[in-house]
């Protein structure tokens, strides 16, 4: 009896390790590409013109493929809790959204974010990108359905925007551009050079990819915002701005689609969003990340040597952290006696913060 439970035993993880095998190696030759569950947001339609901004909001279903030929995800059960006309296949041959950020394990409690809109090619009068649709060459080719859609991975830095295109009618979506970013929130530190990345992807099949591009970056900050730089591919033509020290790699620009916005020394006022789009003619990309500039505080103490003092005399001891951003910051004092051990003495009177010329704060 113990002999035959024993071999029932071995044969049940044979079994486990079987279906375990099985499973892990499907999932791994089909591809490595997510399947995702997304916002549909559009527009409300009808009812006369009504309520202008109110939305609609549909569970979606996004399976991601590298090409025609990967069908792996597509075999997949969809949910039961969405409509089977807002599933969607996704071709993208540039695998920008196969990266792991947007495929975490099974059973992982953060997703990856996304939404997607419906999206309405045009031309744009904006100075730099004019000279993309100077001469309309394709309309054919735009009457079809356009998504754009953004998604944010799990690791919080890696951030996606697309624009896609199906035939009408059709649920078989391509990406024609896509947008990366892998800095979603950055940091740097005062004076440093920073670097926002931001990278994009044409489909070199599309006719739309043979004019030329423009990118732009703006800034916004509590509903303040500017144009930082922004240069027409086209012509090679970098608008003029007042944004100072700030630069595009255009090399790497030209030739790898990086057009990463390098700010040569960081300022207290550089913190904020900052949104880079890509123009392709009629259509448009963007994606908005975060720089916080942080600066620790220098410390200095008065009166400095500390004076002697007699038992029963009252000394006041001002310390002062100067040079740091952003606020607030925490104080606190510690007495450390002569047998080394060490007692908290709290944080003190702390005085009002102080702002100084360049933006960083100080406070006693
Ligand atoms: C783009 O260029 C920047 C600055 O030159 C660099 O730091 C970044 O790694 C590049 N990004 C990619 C995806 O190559």
């Amino acid at each position: 009896m113990t002999d035959f439970s024993t071999i029932y035993k071995l044969s049940l993880v044979a079994l486990w390790c079987f279906i375990h095998a099985c499973s892990s190696s499907s999932s791994s030759s089909s591809s490595s590409c997510p399947l995702l569950e997304c916002w549909f947001v559009q527009e409300k339609v009808g009812r006369g013109g009504g309520l202008a901004g109110a939305t609609t909001q549909e569970k979606t279903l996004l399976h991601i493929r590298k090409d025609e030929h990967d069908d792996g995800a597509a075999s997949s059960q969809a949910p039961s809790d969405i409509n089977p006309d807002r599933i969607y296949v996704i071709t993208d041959p540039a695998e920008t959204l196969c990266h792991g950020s947007f495929n975490p394990p099974r059973g992982s409690i953060k997703k990856p974010q996304c939404e997607v809109n419906p999206f309405l090619p045009q031309p744009s009068s904006l100075a730099w990108v004019r000279s993309l649709t100077e001469n309309a060459f394709s309309p054919v080719y735009l009457q079809a359905d356009w998504f754009s859609a953004s998604f944010h991975g799990v690791d919080d830095q890696r951030g996606v925007a697309t624009i896609t295109r199906a035939p009408s009618g059709t649920k078989e979506h391509s990406v024609i551009l896509s947008l990366t970013s892998t800095t979603m929130t950055a940091q740097a530190r005062l004076g440093q050079p920073v670097t926002l990345d931001c990278s994009f992807w044409a489909d070199p099949l599309s006719p739309l990819s043979e004019t030329g591009f423009a990118v732009e970056w703006r800034y916004q900050f509590r509903g303040d915002g500017r144009l930082v730089l922004a240069y027409d591919g086209k012509t090679d033509r970098l608008a003029d701005t007042l944004e100072e020290g700030a630069t595009l790699d255009f090399e790497a620009l030209h030739e790898r689609g990086n057009a990463s916005l390098i700010l040569q020394e960081t300022k207290v006022q550089h913190s904020g969003t900052y949104i880079c789009s890509v123009f392709l003619p009629y259509l448009l990309a963007q994606v908005a990340m975060e720089l916080e500039v942080v600066e620790p505080p220098s410390l200095s103490i008065h009166p400095s040597p500390l004076p002697l003092a007699v038992p029963g005399q009252v000394l006041n001891i001002q310390c002062e952290a100067s040079g740091f951003v952003p606020l607030p910051v925490d104080l606190s004092w510690e007495f450390r006696g002569a047998d080394g051990k060490s007692r908290a003495l709290g944080s003190g009177s702390m005085s009002g913060h102080r702002q100084a010329w360049d933006g960083t704060y100080s406070q006693s």
